[in-house]
């Protein structure tokens, strides 16, 4: 694929050299798999069918459906539309060509088991090929998914045949029938999709893309590389049950194979960041995996990982400090203040702050709740209504521990007030005082992420005389974040009655910049007037163009502080 790293995709030119990527040789798995044997390790290989396989089918494009006419390229992940370009189930020569392959890998890796995908296959394509139709017409068999089925079992009979086992992804659960035998890992969202394998008999192994997805983020993001979204603490990783779903039964224990940590290397460059993401996350998994919940202790982990960390170390490996450091929530309190929360994943550090106020405050104008001082230990949220910086640092006997967190705080009239939420739950935070950074899942944030208008209104608690209003818009092409197509402000006194104060239209070109990541605060000036309500409606561009790397996906909106300005 061409050089573009997950969020800063694009979409590949007809003859644009690939520069990101590579092989392996057969003489080099070898290698590989006798050093991991040394090391008591067994490799599985995953060769993902029947999506997933972009790689293939643009170095051979006769093996997707009939009806694919567009150019064939190599994108990081899921590209909208493009996830529907996948093997064509019609065709003969696909499974001759998977009978191929398997028959090298089989050779190439002794493993008992040959993990055979399966996830996120989009059958769009498969409805209007004609081989496809024919096949499932021809086998008698009743959807799409179950093609899959059809698919899915028949490379599996040709493995097992050969004497492997098979694992496949939760996915294989649609259809209505599961591969023989075959063993299902559990990913999407809790992985409870597993159980439905279980409930058949099938072995399972659990890796909830919620819990222990180590490509997402392990700590409070603004720390932390660009990675994926979402955050899965150490802590999180530790506390994983199995046993607590809802739909664990006790004789599954012996069909549960274990829990996996999945790694995807998308935003990494060297070894050093595979490691920063898997250390110390897969000191925990160690614990959900060998020790028995009875003995589990969050508090004895982390002593026995503070004597385990050097270790890792001492031998090269990079690993994360995440765990110092500070996450912090800002919730608007209606009537103008800001709850200020602090929290370490370890209990045994101690959060200091330090409150800096502007020039034209006194201390006591900043914290409401007393006898709280410019300097504290922090042991409960606390309570600020002015302009202020705060400044956090975990510590422990005396050594800082973490990484200095630093909260600018601004008020305008919105601030610390009333906001309905207009459908995402993050709404408020574009009235807590805080800007959102570039990691758009930093939970400084509101997203919106349909195609419907989004309308949200703020209190102001009182009338103020105002003669602007701006809001904060984050951009992200490869991950079709953009600007929505119209943003309306209306004024209102009562809530009832609405006047319109401005409107501004987007252009294709503004929306659509192919830039990786940008933020824009998008102002709305206006004649000045005294208004108590003040709404918002975003209308989106809709679905990504045909040109877009994300084609036919809906255009996400991202906003973050709105901020309303007083007339002088
Ligand atoms: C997956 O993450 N698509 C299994
Ligand atoms: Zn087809």
């Amino acid at each position: 694929r061409g050089h573009t790293p997950f969020s800063a995709r694009r979409n590949a030119q007809p003859g644009e050299k690939a520069t990101l990527g590579g092989y392996y040789t057969q003489d080099e798995l070898r290698d590989l798999v006798a050093y991991a044997k040394q090391k008591h390790i067994q490799i599985i290989p995953e060769i993902d069918l029947p999506a997933h396989c972009n790689a293939a089918i643009a170095a051979y494009p006769e093996l997707c459906c009939s009806c694919v006419h567009e150019h064939l390229a190599v994108l990081p992940g899921l590209g909208g539309r493009k996830a529907e370009i996948i093997l064509c189930a019609g065709k003969e020569s696909t499974f001759d060509f998977i009978e191929g392959v398997m028959d090298e890998v089989m050779d190439v890796f002794p493993s008992e088991y040959i993990h055979i995908g399966g996830d996120e296959a989009d059958k769009a394509r498969w409805k209007i090929c004609p081989e496809c139709q024919k096949r499932i017409a021809d086998e008698g068999l009743a959807s799409e998914e179950d093609l899959q089925g059809y698919f899915m079992s028949r490379v599996s009979d040709f493995i097992t045949s050969h004497g492997r086992k098979v694992i496949g992804w939760d996915e294989l659960t649609n259809s209505s029938f599961l591969p023989e035998g075959a063993t299902i890992m559990g990913w999407n969202g809790d992985g409870s999709a597993a159980f439905k394998a279980a409930a058949c008999g099938h072995d399972f192994i659990l890796t909830p893309a919620k819990i222990m997805y180590l490509i997402r983020y392990q700590g409070p993001q603004w720390f932390e590389p660009l990675t994926y979204f979402g955050n899965i603490t150490l802590k999180d990783v530790y506390d994983f049950d199995p046993c607590e779903f809802e739909l664990w039964k006790p004789e599954y224990e012996n069909q549960l194979l274990g829990v996996q940590a999945s790694m995807w290397t998308e935003f990494c460059y060297s070894t050093s960041d595979v490691e920063y993401q898997i250390f110390p996350r897969l000191c925990a998994l160690a614990e959900v995996a060998w020790t028995e919940p009875e003995n589990k202790n969050w508090e004895d982990f982390l002593s026995a990982l503070d004597a385990f960390v050097p270790r890792l170390e001492e031998q090269g490996i990079t690993v994360a400090k995440s765990m110092y450091n500070i996450q912090h929530t800002i919730t608007p309190l209606g009537d103008g203040k800001l709850l200020v929360n602090l929290e370490c994943i370890r209990p045994d550090m101690e959060i200091m702050v330090k409150v800096e106020k502007s020039e034209t405050e006194t201390i006591d104008d900043i914290l409401v709740k007393k006898p709280i001082t410019q300097h504290f230990v922090y042991t409960e949220a606390f309570v600020v209504e002015k302009d202020c910086t705060i400044s956090c640092e975990t510590y422990r006997d005396g050594v800082q521990m973490g990484k200095t967190l630093v909260l600018p705080i601004h008020f305008n009239p919105a601030t610390g007030k009333t906001i309905t939420n207009g459908g995402s739950s993050l709404a408020p935070v574009l009235i807590n005082g805080l800007r959102g950074s570039l990691k758009r899942s930093d939970f400084e944030w509101a997203n919106w992420n349909g195609t419907k208008d989004v309308e949200f209104t703020v209190d102001l608690e009182r009338p103020y005389r105002i003669d602007a209003v701006s809001l904060g818009c984050i951009s992200n092409y490869g991950m079709a974040v953009h600007k929505p197509a119209r943003i309306e402000i209306f004024a209102s006194d009562d809530n009832i009655v609405y006047s319109s104060l401005a409107v501004r239209d987007f252009s294709f070109e503004e929306i659509f910049r192919e830039e990786p990541t940008f933020i824009e605060d998008l102002l709305f000036d206006f004649a000045p007037l005294s208004t108590r309500y003040i709404k918002v409606v975003a209308h989106p561009y809709g679905l990504c163009p045909e040109s877009h790397v994300r084609p036919g996906r809906p255009a996400q909106l991202y906003f973050d502080e709105f901020v309303v300005r007083e007339a002088l």
